[in-house]
């Protein structure tokens, strides 16, 4: 998937700490720099959403390690920055829903958990964090493009978590000297993205529904809006946050997304003309914590350290698309994957 580097050095020296890298989008990243061979890349995650397939390619090569630990656990951090270079922090519980179900937990892992990588980070003498936050953050601000430094009251546990990260993130890089750098991201998708379970984000739940030839099922009118962006670009803004010489790295948060949105029934619309299927979508009740309309001003990040978001959206799909109909096939989705989704 990546085939030219958004990174100029040479990261052949360098170690890397992915925290929930056998997920969705910490997968993706462990994929980008194996492929442009770090020295070594470790992986903490404790499998709870995550799966170790999606780092099965990786488990046989000597520069690679996976810890199958928790970040809730401050011995695992510790063990996991040592002697580290740079840590992407993307382990969380995702998930509005979960979060209204289950605050505490989404407490534990989001809050408490990221404090401790950041503690961890700090002992190790880490030379960077970059981490995922959410746009989430925004919550009831109603204006259109978001802009950073803009932000609404928060909508759910979820959100109050990742706004918590923002805080801890300044407070650590300006207290401790540390360099943290926050990503909003808007909506992320792509391969490895998780179809099943009750808390499956929309894009990977509408693919496997009319790859079954059932109806996609919709939460609310399809008339909600947002910024969807395909996972390398995800990947780029962290590569290139890393590594970037002249950004402000105590504690700056970056939106990344595409800067375009869609609706969900606009959506569905493109992923039918691909698959080639009539299937009409259903409509469920609009859920508690949403928000309304979604769109990102991306300029902050393109302006400190050159993010160009490549893959549009309908390329983005047929990626995803293409993706989950080789590895799963037609009509088997449901029936291969291990529902994680215990809680
Ligand atoms: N996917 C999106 O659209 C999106 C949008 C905004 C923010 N984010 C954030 O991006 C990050 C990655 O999300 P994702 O979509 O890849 O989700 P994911 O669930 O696929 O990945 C999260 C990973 O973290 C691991 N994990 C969870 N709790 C852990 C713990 N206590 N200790 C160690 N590992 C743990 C999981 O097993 C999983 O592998 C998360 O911080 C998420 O909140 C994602």
């Amino acid at each position: 998937m990546y085939n030219s580097p958004f990174h100029s050095i040479d990261i052949s020296s360098n170690s890397f700490l992915v925290t929930g890298g056998a997920g969705f989008i910490g997968s993706n990243i462990v994929e980008y720099l194996l492929k442009y061979n770090a020295k070594k890349v470790v992986v903490l995650d404790n499998l709870s959403t995550g799966f170790e397939e999606n780092i099965k390619p990786f488990l046989s090569l000597s520069n690679f390690t996976f810890i199958n630990g928790d970040i809730c656990n401050s011995d695992d951090c510790h063990k996991a920055c040592a002697g580290v270079d740079f840590v992407f922090h993307e382990a969380a519980l995702g998930s509005v829903p979960r979060s209204i179900k289950n605050p505490i937990a989404t407490h534990n892992v989001n809050a408490t958990g990221f404090l401790n990588m950041l503690i961890a980070a700090r002992d190790a003498n880490v030379k960077r964090v970059v981490y995922a936050s959410s746009s989430s953050v925004y919550g009831d601000s109603k204006t259109l493009p978001k802009v950073e430094n803009n932000i609404g009251k928060q909508l759910s546990p979820y959100a109050v978590s990742k706004m918590t990260n923002e805080l801890y993130g300044e407070i650590f890089a300006k207290t401790y000297n540390m360099e943290i750098i926050g990503l909003r991201y808007f909506n992320i998708f792509g391969p490895r993205q998780n179809p099943q379970g009750e808390y499956a984000a929309a894009i990977p739940l509408f693919i496997n529904a009319l790859l079954n030839n059932q109806s996609p099922v919709i939460n609310g009118d399809g008339e909600q809006t947002r910024d969807f962006t395909f996972v390398s670009n995800a990947v780029q803004a962290n590569i290139k946050a890393m590594f970037a010489s002249t950004i402000n790295t105590k504690g700056e948060v970056f939106n990344i997304a595409v800067g375009e949105r869609v609706s969900l029934n606009q959506l569905i619309t493109v992923l039918k003309k691909i698959i080639g299927t009539d299937i009409q979508q259903t409509h469920n009740a609009e859920r508690t914590g949403d928000v309304r309309d979604s769109l990102a001003d991306i300029s902050k990040a393109t302006t400190a350290f050159n993010y160009i978001p490549e893959v549009k959206i309908e390329e983005g799909l047929g990626l995803t698309l293409s993706w989950f109909s080789e590895k799963y096939g037609a009509r088997t989705v449901e029936k291969e994957l291990i529902n994680k989704e215990k809680k």
